[in-house]
């Protein structure tokens, strides 16, 4: 069974994972059945293991032939798993070394989406976001910075698209409104 496969991204602290899990609570009880996968997570566990990192904010700080062994070793597994799908990740992840594609050909063309959600909002309040979450270790950056992460994950989604296509869903995830992002993007998800 091949089921839908919804990949779901947006810059670190604009609450995409938090949008997410409302959104699959909510389908979820409707009978409507996903599996929540962190490609994070799958990459974690090996860097882990390998005793590369202790936390999975480290990670984006290796080299980068590191980070894409890590990506090609969760999209196997990722790619793997029958039926409907949602996967919580990066369209590129900030790195020493600039901007790194979250899902490069190889791991994009492995799972082929339906669906690429951006998760986005205004770059003051992910960086009040950023400032406010002590489960983390957040890169501290200005709103300009942020502005441009944004921008560039724009421009990396519509490649992937290109390359799959899947569609792009932009969502914004405003402060006040989270009922909001969780309404469309269990709408993407029905
Ligand atoms: P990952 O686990 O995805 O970490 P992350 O980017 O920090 O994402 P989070 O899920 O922790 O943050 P979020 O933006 O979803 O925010 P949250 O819901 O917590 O990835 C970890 C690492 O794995 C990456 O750094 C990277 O190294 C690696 N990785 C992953 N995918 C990869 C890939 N494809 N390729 C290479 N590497 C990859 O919310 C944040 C805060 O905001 C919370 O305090 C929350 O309460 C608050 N909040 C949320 N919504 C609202 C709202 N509407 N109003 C006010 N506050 C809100």
């Amino acid at each position: 069974m091949a089921g839908k496969k919804v990949i779901i991204t947006g810059v670190p602290g604009v609450g995409k994972t938090t949008v997410i899990n409302s959104a699959f609570d909510k389908v979820t009880a409707e009978g409507i059945t996903y599996q929540n996968l962190n490609f994070g997570s799958f990459m974690f566990e090996v860097a882990q293991a390998e005793g590369l990192v202790t936390d999975r904010d480290q990670m984006r700080k290796l080299d980068r032939t590191q980070q894409k062994r890590l990506q090609k070793l969760a999209a196997e597994k990722i790619a793997a798993i029958d039926g409907n799908v949602i996967i919580d990740t990066h369209a590129s992840v900030k790195t020493p070394a600039g901007y790194l594609a979250g899902l490069p050909e190889w791991v994009i063309s492995a799972i082929m989406p339906d669906t690429i959600v951006l998760v986005e909002t205004d770059n003051d309040q992910i960086l009040v976001r950023r400032l406010s979450d002590e489960t983390r270790v957040r890169d501290v950056e200005g709103a300009r910075s942020i502005a441009e992460h944004q921008e560039m994950n724009r421009a990396f989604a519509a490649a992937y698209s290109m390359l799959t296509g899947c569609t792009v869903k932009i969502i914004v995830n405003a402060d006040f409104l989270v009922d909001k992002a969780v309404d469309e993007l269990a709408a993407v998800l029905r």
